[in-house]
């Protein structure tokens, strides 16, 4: 099976839906950040303090790189990852590409108690959530090969549709 990158906006469901996939289809799981944070040894918050977005984002090519190198992958991808093309061209080289989107409201409501977003911070609000989401979207689609909307699904169902949608892309 080729890899299966989830991507989409902060709170979106990508670890909780790679998590499900990971084990109801013998899908070996990546958490991309979780990846990150081991190998880097400090939190999101304080590489992005200490080292800078930049650092980070050459952190999550590097690692995309090395995971296109395998299979049978289902991977949580930073939110972030689709800004530069090369990810998005590296993704695609291995595996099948996944949208995962939720409303502005439901973001929130997700993330609203995470300190661990550098990002969100001070942006805890539905306005500033929807402008971002705005900003990123055609970059989100542009990479995607199709979309699934988490909000008021089960996890099943949702798990559920990506499978069949990749069996026929
Ligand atoms: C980011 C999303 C975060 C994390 C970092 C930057 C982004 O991942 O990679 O805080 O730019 O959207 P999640 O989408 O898993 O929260």
């Amino acid at each position: 099976m080729k890899n299966i990158f989830l991507i989409g906006f902060m709170g979106s469901g990508k670890s909780t839906v790679a998590s499900y996939l990971s084990h109801n289809y013998n899908l070996s799981l990546v958490e991309m950040d979780q990846m990150i944070v081991e190998k880097e040894g400090m939190s999101i918050p304080e590489l992005f303090a200490q080292k800078g977005e930049a650092y980070f984002r050459d952190a999550e090519t590097s690692l995309l790189i090395a995971i296109g190198k395998e299979q049978n992958k289902v991977v949580s991808c930073g939110g972030g990852v689709v800004l530069r093309e090369q990810n998005v061209a590296e993704m695609k080289k291995s595996g099948c590409i996944v949208l995962l989107t939720a409303s502005p409201e439901t973001i929130l409501e997700r993330v609203k108690n995470d300190d661990n977003r550098p990002l969100l911070k001070g942006k805890k609000d539905v306005a500033s959530i929807r402008d971002m989401i705005d900003n990123r979207r055609p970059k989100y689609e542009a990479a995607a090969d199709f979309s699934i909307s988490t909000d008021e699904k089960e996890i099943e169902e949702i798990c559920k549709e990506i499978i069949e949608k990749i069996a026929g892309v």
